[in-house]
């Protein structure tokens, strides 16, 4: 896709799981459990939700939901299958112990004051993006909405979550991260049952803001979601807490940055110049794909 014309966005929308909330924070405890298998079993164990929910979604594709299952279930499989993949012996009461702390995953520590500082954005501050306010038709589908902040929005962007994960998962997670209040939208694809990178499940969220693909920045740390939202039509930023290498899926984010300073910052420039190129020393912008 070429560089487009300006377009300030309406609603700047987060992945969660990796991208707000640390999914290896369940290192400790997996290590005290497992010495010396914490990382392997976390690292296996993320890579096998993932490759879960796109296997059930992809045989949904013909139209049905038959294989569909809310991300906790898939979570707690994915879990099951790595312990025996690693050969660890995983009872009852690690396998509680596990998913609780899945339940309650710390934040990256970036997260909550940026999110803080989007939220509180005012017109003229220098986080400020325009944005007009929700219509009346902008609480989409109701099972997809599991939250509102139910204060004006004013001149600032909308806020949301768009997650795999299921509403209940995310509203423990939410709270136990200190996030209540912080969005307008947290959106969960169980609304759709179809995970990301589905159309169906990025649908979500120009339905919840009323507004079109483009108008929103959608920002995660995973490099398949971004390449699915950017096939999808948002404007994206791929945090890139990790220093991945980029997807060979020939489709570049429009922006990308380590932490949410750097999105800050992008949305900082794509407010002024839309889509426009722009390079600096830490944030690397793209036309798009
Ligand atoms: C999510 C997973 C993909 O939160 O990280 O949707």
């Amino acid at each position: 896709m070429s560089a487009t014309t300006t377009l300030s966005p309406q609603a700047v929308i987060f992945d969660a799981y990796g991208t707000l909330f640390d999914v290896h924070s369940v290192i400790a405890a997996a290590e005290q459990i497992f010495p010396g298998h914490g990382d392997a079993l976390s690292q296996l164990w993320r890579q096998k939700q993932i490759e879960y929910t796109q296997l059930r979604t992809l045989a949904d594709a013909g139209g049905d939901v038959a294989h569909y299952r809310p991300f906790w279930d898939v979570t707690l499989d994915a879990l099951r299958f790595s312990a025996k993949k690693l050969q660890l012996p995983l009872g009852r009461t690690a396998e509680k112990r596990l998913m609780d702390e899945y339940a309650c995953l710390s934040a990256f520590p970036d997260a909550v004051p940026a999110l803080r500082l989007l939220r509180d954005a005012a017109s003229g501050s220098g986080a400020r993006i325009a944005s007009r306010p929700v219509s009346a038709s902008a609480s989409g589908p109701s099972r997809a909405v599991s939250s509102a902040a139910g204060t004006s929005r004013g001149s600032r962007p909308g806020l949301a979550i768009l997650s795999n994960g299921n509403p209940q998962m995310l509203d423990v997670a939410v709270k136990s991260a200190g996030m209540s209040g912080l969005f307008d939208h947290v959106l969960s694809v169980d609304a759709v049952r179809a995970y990301k990178p589905a159309p169906a499940a990025y649908a979500l969220g120009p339905q919840a803001f009323d507004v079109h693909p483009r108008e929103i920045v959608f920002v995660s740390s995973n490099g398949w979601d971004v390449a699915g939202a950017t096939w999808f039509g948002f404007t994206t930023f791929w945090l890139n807490r990790q220093n991945a290498p980029l997807e060979e899926l020939g489709v570049t984010p429009h922006g990308t940055g380590a932490g949410m300073s750097d999105l800050l910052a992008f949305l900082k420039t794509v407010t002024s110049a839309g889509r426009a190129h722009v390079t600096t020393s830490r944030i690397r912008h793209s036309p798009g794909a």
